[in-house]
C-alpha cells in the first residue's frame, strides 16, 4: 500500500468488517464498497480473550489485495505482544489491542515502533479513562458499542455516553486520533453513533448482508452528511 493510513478529517468514515462478509469470494463482498470506504477491518479472534475463533495475520494481505484498501487489525487477542510483527509483515496499516489485554500499553509501543498506527480498544465494561495515559501516541480509540466476539449483535446505547466521553478525551488531546465504535451498526445506530462523536463506524453485518451493499452506504454516508446530523464537534 503507497499510500499511508487516513488520518481524521472531520467527516465520519465507514469501516467495512470483513468478520460477516462472503469468504467464497472477498474480491466481490468488498468491490461494491471500497470506494464509500475508509479502510478495512479484520477482526482477529483467539478463543480466549472472546470466546470465538476467527483469522490469523494470512487474511490481512489477502483483504488489502481483494479490496485496495488500508487494513485494521482488531486484535480480541488475550496476549498481543507475539502477533504485532506477524500482522505487520502481512500488512496491517493499523493494529488495535485491547486495553484489557496483557501487557497493552506496551504493545501500542511496539506497534508504533513498528512504524504502524496504533488503537485502543475498551470492552462495554472498561473505563475509558484507561485510555488516557496513550492519548500522546494513540491514533485510534475503539469503543465497543457490543461485547467483542461475534458479529450481528444489537448495539448497546448506553456506550452513547462513553463515546461522547472519549470524544471529549480525544478534541482535548489535540491529537488527530480517530474515534472508532464497532458493534450494532446499521441505518439507525451510526447516526446515533456519530452524533455521540465517533468519526469510525465498524459495520459488518448490516452492510454484507444488504441487498445492495454500496447503495446502503451510500445512503448512510448522505445521512451521517445531512444537515443537522450532530456529527462531533
Ligand atoms: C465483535 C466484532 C463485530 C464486528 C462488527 O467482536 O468486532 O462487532 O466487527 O459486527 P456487526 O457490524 O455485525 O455488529
Amino acid at each position: 500500500m503507497t499510500t499511508l493510513f487516513p488520518l481524521p478529517s472531520g467527516r465520519a468514515e465507514f469501516v467495512p468488517s470483513v468478520l460477516s462478509a462472503d469468504f467464497t469470494c472477498l474480491k466481490r463482498s468488498l468491490a461494491p464498497v471500497r470506494r464509500l470506504a475508509g479502510w478495512v477491518q479484520v477482526d482477529v479472534m483467539d478463543g480466549h480473550f472472546v470466546p470465538n475463533l476467527s483469522f490469523g495475520p494470512g487474511i490481512v494481505s489477502s483483504v488489502a489485495r481483494a479490496s485496495g484498501l488500508h487494513v485494521d487489525a482488531h486484535l480480541m487477542v488475550e496476549r498481543p505482544a507475539g502477533f504485532l510483527g506477524a500482522f505487520a509483515a502481512a500488512g496491517a496499516g493499523l493494529i488495535t489491542v485491547h486495553a484489557e489485554a496483557e501487557d497493552a500499553a506496551a504493545c501500542v509501543r511496539k506497534v508504533k515502533a513498528l512504524g504502524l498506527k496504533a488503537g485502543l480498544a475498551l470492552r462495554p465494561k472498561t473505563p475509558v479513562s484507561r485510555v488516557a495515559p496513550l492519548l500522546k501516541i494513540l491514533d485510534l480509540v475503539l469503543v465497543m458499542t457490543v461485547e467483542p466476539g461475534f458479529g450481528g449483535q444489537a448495539f448497546m446505547p448506553a456506550m452513547l455516553a462513553k463515546v461522547a466521553a472519549a470524544r471529549e478525551l480525544v478534541s482535548r488531546s489535540g491529537r488527530k486520533i480517530w474515534l472508532q465504535v464497532d458493534g450494532g451498526i446499521n441505518a439507525g445506530t451510526a447516526v446515533l453513533a456519530a452524533g455521540a462523536g465517533a468519526d469510525s463506524l465498524v459495520i459488518g453485518s448490516a452492510l454484507f448482508s444488504a441487498p445492495e451493499p454500496a447503495a446502503f452506504l451510500k445512503g448512510l454516508r448522505k445521512k451521517l452528511a445531512a444537515p443537522g446530523c450532530a456529527f462531533h464537534g
